[in-house]
């Protein structure tokens, strides 16, 4: 496949003169379901099922470019084919102003379908003959360098939103009229008004001492000389009520822990910050604050004096200690286990691809990641999943709800056309007690 041959597969479908008769279907006979907007005006994956992704994805791969394109797409391909597509490659939302059926905009869509196939390209290949529960307890057995990488779903049994979920931090900010709910975590719209942070501040600060069965889970990997780094996006600090020891997380987007001066620098301890927070007030600088407030004619900056806690926003970098492990650890790691994120924020999702492509990668998620290949897919709440595998494993985990997660069981439904994949839930009544959906399903 040359770049020529690339160029000319792309040109076929430029042309969307004639009717489009042919049915939109890939060589599987599946078909697209139809691509529709949500309330924000974002396209959303149309709810294709993972198998549908991953031999689409594999096709690409296998086929190449120009041969792939030839399976999947129509003869007279229009706008909505080659979106359709994109989702089928693993896409999960894409922000589309303008029209997706006007020829004129083909060319936009064509830029977007080519950046999905690259990014398929790079990624990492699922291995063939890791597919089980037991593969997985097995790798965690012998494994002696994990990387737990970690978001905001770790959390969420604490009452702590994620951010991308229907209920999630971003959909409840739209409810208040915010459209673009990234905006509030911006370094340079802070810096323009930083009451729009602080308005908000208080739906993400971090509870008391409490943690997780997950985040016990990872406290034990590390008791097991299991654990080489965890590196979270959360800057909630559960890891630490959790003990899970400080130099084994890397806490990739900051933290509540310190927060610092927009003007001079002058750092202080987090939890100074919790009482304006919670008023939704703007916390000042000791030392600037009375600069600041003798400024009648606002002719500092609307940040000047301002406290900012040290979390990860917007175009700010990531802290150092991120950069200088995580070029150590790719090359120790053994065993990769994401957990309770979506892995939508680079440079975080370029871990997995980070790692050498032969290094097992395990995903725990309540929802799949379609544009990942893990080799083992465990769906499922996470602290459900954390005592399933302790349970194989042979280990409690010294959490007050270990044993009554534990002693509700579970059910466990494996996807029969999709290797590694099972859906996970805690058994809720007598029918689900006695059947063993496994069989039930491998029966159908
Ligand atoms: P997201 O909200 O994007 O993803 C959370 C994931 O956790 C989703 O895939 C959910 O399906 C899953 N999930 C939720 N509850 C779960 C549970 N109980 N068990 C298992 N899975 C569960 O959150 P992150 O991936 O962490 O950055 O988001 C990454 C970054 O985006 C955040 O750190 C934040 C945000 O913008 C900054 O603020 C800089």
């Amino acid at each position: 496949m040359n770049s020529n041959d690339k160029k000319r597969s792309f040109e076929q479908t430029n042309d969307n003169t004639a009717s489009n008769k042919i049915p939109k279907t890939n060589p599987k006979g599946y078909r697209i379901p139809k691509l529709v907007r949500d309330a924000n005006g974002m396209f959303k994956s149309p709810q294709i099922p993972i198998h549908e992704v991953h031999l689409a994805r594999k096709a690409l791969r296998q086929h190449g470019i120009s041969e792939f394109l030839n399976l999947y797409l129509p003869e007279n391909a229009t706008g909505s084919d080659l979106l359709s597509v994109v989702f089928l490659l693993g896409r999960a939302k894409l922000e589309v102003g303008f029209d997706i059926d006007d020829s004129e905009n083909l060319d936009k869509i064509i830029k977007i379908l080519k950046s999905t196939i690259n990014r398929v390209l790079s990624s990492r290949d699922k291995l063939q003959d890791i597919n089980t529960i037991e593969d997985t307890v097995r790798l965690i057995r012998e494994a002696k360098n994990i990387i737990v990488l970690t978001g905001a779903g770790i959390s969420t049994s604490l009452g702590i939103p994620d951010f991308r979920s229907d209920k999630g931090l971003y959909a409840q900010l739209q409810e208040l009229g915010i459209s673009d709910p990234t905006d509030v975590f911006d370094l340079e719209i802070f810096q323009d008004d930083p009451q729009i942070f602080y308005n908000i501040a208080h739906m993400v600060l971090p509870p008391g001492d409490v943690y997780t069965p997950l985040h016990s889970f990872i406290k034990k990997l590390s008791e097991e000389g299991k654990l080489l780094r965890n590196y979270t996006q959360n800057i909630d600090l559960v890891e630490s009520n959790a003990g899970i020891p400080d130099d084994k997380v890397i806490r990739c987007h900051g933290s509540f822990a310190t927060a610092t001066c927009q003007s001079c620098d002058f750092q202080v301890d987090g939890h100074e910050l919790y009482p304006a927070i919670r008023e939704k007030s703007i916390p000042l600088c000791p030392h600037c604050k009375d600069e600041r407030e003798k400024d009648d004619d606002a002719l500092f900056p609307a940040s000047f004096g301002v406290l900012k806690p040290d979390i990860v926003f917007f175009h700010e970098s990531l802290p150092k200690r991120f950069d200088t492990s995580i070029v150590e650890d790719v090359k120790k790691c053994d065993l990769l286990i994401a957990i309770g994120t979506s892995l939508q924020v680079a440079p975080v999702s370029k871990i997995v691809v980070q790692v050498p492509a032969s290094v097992p990668q395990i995903l725990i998620n309540r929802d799949p990641i379609l544009d990942c290949e893990f080799d083992v897919n465990l769906l499922g709440l996470c602290d459900d999943v954390a005592v399933l595998l302790s349970e194989k494993l042979g280990w409690t985990l010294n959490h007050e709800k270990f044993n009554s997660i534990k002693d509700k069981g579970f059910t466990v439904r494996e996807d029969l056309e999709e290797p590694g994949l099972y859906v996970i839930k805690p058994k809720s009544n007598a029918a689900e007690e006695k059947s063993d959906l496994v069989e039930q399903v491998k029966q159908e």
